[in-house]
């Protein structure tokens, strides 16, 4: 038996500001998206924008469902709306937000594993990582420079 350690590289930015440019412009989106999003269950609102090469951003928000599992994650509204519009561009990075009517969301929420997985996909297509940069409302930014610092052991076609 062999044990492997894995590490991930996570940056932490004190809050929005220290963001460059651009990725502050692409959380502004994300923010925008997300009051935009159709919550009437959970409460719990996401956005999230998507950065081309070309400069074009992409935008999603969670769309729920009365038979819940029919809704869909802000994440992969995102990048298949991306993928729709754009199968060609290169996807650079993608900005998350969330919002809660239950409580303040002052910590980064992290995408969720289906997402991950979602993204993951897309960064084995184009063959370059996408950055991942997520917040709460509030408070501190995370980023991750790639999808597989998220979800080391994606499944992708190589399997199949
Ligand atoms: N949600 C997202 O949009 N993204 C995630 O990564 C996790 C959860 C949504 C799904 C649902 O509409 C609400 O948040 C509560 O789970």
């Amino acid at each position: 038996m062999k044990k492997h350690k894995i590490e991930i590289q996570l940056e932490v930015f004190e809050n929005r500001s220290e963001l460059p440019i651009e990725i502050q412009k692409l959380m502004d989106k994300a923010q925008e998206a997300c009051k935009n999003a159709y919550a009437p269950y959970s409460h719990f609102k996401v956005g999230a924008a998507i950065l081309l090469g070309s400069g074009e951003i992409t935008i999603g928000s969670n769309q729920e469902n009365a038979a819940y599992p029919s809704g869909l994650c802000a994440e992969r509204v995102a990048i298949f709306h991306t993928g729709a519009l754009f199968p060609n561009e290169k996807i650079m990075a993608i900005a998350i937000t969330a919002s809660s009517q239950t409580q303040p969301l002052v910590e980064p929420i992290a995408p969720c594993g289906a997402c991950r997985q979602s993204l993951s996909e897309y960064e084995t297509k184009q063959q370059t990582p996408i950055a991942i940069y997520f917040m709460g409302e509030t408070g501190k930014v995370a980023k991750v420079a790639s999808v597989t610092d998220l979800l080391p052991f994606g499944f992708d076609s190589k399997y199949l």
